[in-house]
């Protein structure tokens, strides 16, 4: 069976439902920090059949040993961990101690129980913003950014190195672009609060009246309308590279790096303007200075992961904003 740590979260719990619709067998370990075990009643609507989950951490060491040693485990989909590079400045111990000893935990666990695969949770903010674009795998990494990048850039290095110590291991690093969006039914999604940063939760906020305005950060960068471009990925086609990967390391011992993107870019004014029309709302907005260390523009490089697995991300930014819509308005209810 597949463990899937973080199993609860936003791309996690996208992750167990595609397990659930395909009868793939799962444990999947939380701690329940940015989610709840509310998402296991919201999963068994979408298809009644057994979750098997424990609640626990990933840097509790005697944890991750009892849960590989009381079930049959094959293989590790590790999507544990904290994610806001906000926080990552204010709580740095929080973020290495949660996702670099949490993967070094993971990884020493693995090798007590002899389990050799592993999906890593990786991002896009590894890359050195220096470089041309499409950002390839190949490409330089900073080691020199926020806290939260330092954690991923730290857990794949680490990673690297257990696959070189340890023969017929098999590890896949997936650098995320920014995934978006909610499986069609609209059950299950992002974990939005009045505090959330990035662009999609606070478009949401905006709809759902717990903010004013969407602040809009920079209008005056080198794009064609003068706002900030990300390559935005719908959650589907996310977990369909996690399918391809997952299936990949299956069939191939090494140590592998695929960006998970579409290779497009999409302004802020652009997302701006499909969420109005998906929501049929206009947003107020103010435009505000640049934030600190925010680039003009960036995307995937998509080739190597076309080429190793077959994998070309779908949906576009319409359909991606489309579902959103449809989760925020569950949520609503
Ligand atoms: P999320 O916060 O929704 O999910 C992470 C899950 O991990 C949550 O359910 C949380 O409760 C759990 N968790 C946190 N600390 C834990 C601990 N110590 N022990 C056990 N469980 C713990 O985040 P997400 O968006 O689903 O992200 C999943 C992974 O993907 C993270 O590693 C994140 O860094 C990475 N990532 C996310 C994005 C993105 O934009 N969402 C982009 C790039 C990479
Ligand atoms: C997108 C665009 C903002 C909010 C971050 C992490 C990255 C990854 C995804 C985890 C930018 C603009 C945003 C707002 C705005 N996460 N914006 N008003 O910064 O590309 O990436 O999340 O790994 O690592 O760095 O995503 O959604 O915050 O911003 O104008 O209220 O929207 O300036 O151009 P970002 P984002």
């Amino acid at each position: 069976m597949i463990l899937v740590t973080g199993g609860a979260g936003y791309i996690g719990s996208h992750f167990i439902l595609h397990l659930i619709r395909s009868n793939i067998e799962f444990i999947f370990i939380d701690s329940f920090i940015n989610s709840s075990p509310k998402i296991i009643q919201k999963l068994k609507l979408i298809k009644n059949s057994r979750i098997n989950y424990l609640k626990g951490d990933v840097r509790n060491v005697k944890f991750l040993k009892q849960v590989f040693s009381n079930y049959n485990i094959s293989s590790v989909v590790h999507f544990a961990g904290l994610k806001s590079v906000k926080e990552s400045f204010e709580k740095p111990s929080e973020y290495f101690t949660t996702n670099v000893s949490g993967t070094i935990n993971i990884i020493k666990a693995m090798e007590i129980a002899n389990v050799k695969k592993i999906i890593f949770s990786s991002s896009a903010t590894v890359y050195n913003v220096t470089q041309t674009l499409p950002w390839k795998e190949s490409g330089e990494l900073d080691f020199s950014g926020s806290p939260y990048a330092q954690t991923k850039i730290m857990s794949e290095k680490i990673l690297e190195q257990a696959a070189l110590a340890n023969p017929g291991w098999s590890v896949g690093i997936l650098r995320y672009f920014n995934p978006i969006g909610s499986d069609k039914l609209g059950l299950i999604g992002e974990n939005i609060i009045k505090e959330s940063t990035n662009l999609i939760p606070s478009l949401v906020n905006v709809l759902l009246g717990r903010k004013k305005y969407l602040d809009v950060y920079g209008a005056d960068f080198k794009t064609a309308d003068g706002s900030g471009i990300r390559d935005y990925i719908h959650i589907d086609d996310l977990i369909n590279g996690h399918i391809k990967a997952h299936s990949y390391i299956n069939r191939h011992p090494g140590y592998n790096i695929w960006n998970l993107g579409t290779g497009k870019g999409y302004s802020v004014f652009e997302v701006i303007k499909e969420f109005e029309t998906a929501a049929n709302c206009k947003i107020p907005i103010k435009i505000r200075k640049r934030r600190k260390g925010d680039l003009a523009k960036f995307w995937a490089d998509v080739k190597k992961a076309r080429d190793e697995l077959d994998f070309i991300a779908k949906k576009e930014l319409n359909e991606m904003i489309k579902d959103v819509i449809n989760f925020t308005n569950n949520i609503s209810k």
